[in-house]
């Protein structure tokens, strides 16, 4: 099993290597809807505060109709990411039961963005339940119980199939455990329910195994997804970086975003084979768009981690610093933080700061 896929990773790229020339700075951004556009805002004055070398290309995702009478994302948007090989991108709205499909997963399958990459940690000065939270999630991104195959099979009986290809689970693994090489990470868990599903997390948690073999510097452990959970809640520092299906990824990710302030802090990467594209993971917080109340915090920790992948930490780490001195102070605090402050107060703040630091 895993020959072949090693043969066909020697004959690609190296994982990890930025699909974008170095001097291309140009980035496509989907300020999405709801307080996308206000959050984005705040991150385009920002980046222009800190002169970060970016050009941006704003793209509207608003579904089309195509020839065919589906609706589906428009082509100068695919045209943009495809260009560009990076983008940055605001929450979108997605309508349930009806319509067009969720727009974030046409965007993953049409990218090929196959790992979900979210940093979750505490930080200085926000008071949570814990204090030292530092645990990175790894999601496969692609298929598992989101692919998306359902059907009726008689009135009253409908059927979801979870998809787990070995392809899928041995690129998401490789990605862990390079992530955990480039980052300094000591230790990789394989979340699963293996004992349940033994057919599909079976080959999941064998391709981690596989994969584990040729990264002998990285500890490796496997764990059952409610282990990880029960122990998640009573002592975050047991886990360092975790790789899991998608479903899993997608709830244990936004718990792990719980113990270090919620999703108005979270960054999120999605890293592909086509490119990789940096997102929020909160919604359009439609109660409150339009306001000048949203925290940009999100979207803008987002685009700090896609300036770490284009190999522009300097510009990263300004942002970075502003960003988490303006929330240990706490004079410009969102309403989501406990404080009183507009988007607009936390964003000039930021900016003040990253202007008296140069
Ligand atoms: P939501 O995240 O939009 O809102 C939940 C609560 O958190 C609301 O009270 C909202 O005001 C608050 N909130 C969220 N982000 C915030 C921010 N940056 N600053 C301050 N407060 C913030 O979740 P909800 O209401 O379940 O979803 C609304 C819409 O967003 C739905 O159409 C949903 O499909 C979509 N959505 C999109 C996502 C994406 O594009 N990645 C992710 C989650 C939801």
């Amino acid at each position: 099993m895993a020959a072949r896929f090693f043969k066909k990773l020697v004959a690609a790229k190296p994982l990890g290597t930025r699909l974008y020339s170095g001097d291309v700075k140009k980035c496509t951004l989907i300020p999405g809807d709801g307080i996308g556009p206000e959050i984005s805002a705040a991150v385009q004055q920002i980046f222009a505060a800190a002169n970060v070398p970016i050009e941006w290309e704003t793209v509207d995702v608003t579904p089309v109709r195509g020839p065919d009478g589906k609706f589906g994302i428009p082509q100068a948007a695919i045209d943009s990411v495809n260009r560009n090989k990076i983008g940055l991108k605001g929450p979108l709205m997605t309508p349930v039961g009806k319509g067009h499909r969720s727009l974030n997963l046409a965007l993953r399958k049409e990218f090929n963005l196959y790992a979900n990459v979210r940093p979750c940690r505490s930080l200085e000065g926000y008071k949570t339940l814990y204090d030292d939270v530092d645990v990175v999630t790894i999601r496969e991104n692609t298929e598992g119980e989101y692919s998306g195959i359902e059907h009726e099979i008689v009135d009253g009986v409908v059927q979801s199939i979870k998809l787990i290809t070995e392809d899928a689970s041995m690129r998401v693994a490789e990605f862990a455990f390079q992530y955990a090489i480039e980052n300094n990470r000591k230790k990789v868990t394989a979340v699963h329910k293996a004992n349940i599903m033994r057919m599909s997390d079976g080959l999941f948690l064998r391709c981690c195994r596989e994969m584990a073999k040729k990264y002998p510097d990285v500890k490796f452990e496997e764990k059952y997804l409610d282990t990880v959970c029960l122990n998640m809640v009573q002592d975050p520092s047991l886990y360092d970086v975790l790789v899991m299906p998608n479903l899993y990824g997608d709830i244990l990710s936004d718990m792990c975003a719980g113990l270090v302030g919620g999703l108005g802090l979270t960054p999120s990467g999605n890293i592909g084979l086509n490119g990789a594209l940096f997102e929020s993971v909160h919604g359009t917080a439609p109660d409150i768009a339009g306001q000048d109340k949203a925290n940009p915090t999100a979207l803008l920790l987002s685009a700090v981690m896609m300036l770490k992948y284009m190999q522009l930490a300097p510009y990263a780490n300004v942002i970075e610093k502003a960003c988490f001195e303006t929330i240990k102070e706490a004079k410009y605090l969102t309403g989501d933080l406990g404080g009183k402050a507009k988007c607009s107060e936390f964003t000039n703040e930021i900016c003040d700061k990253i202007s008296k630091s140069s």
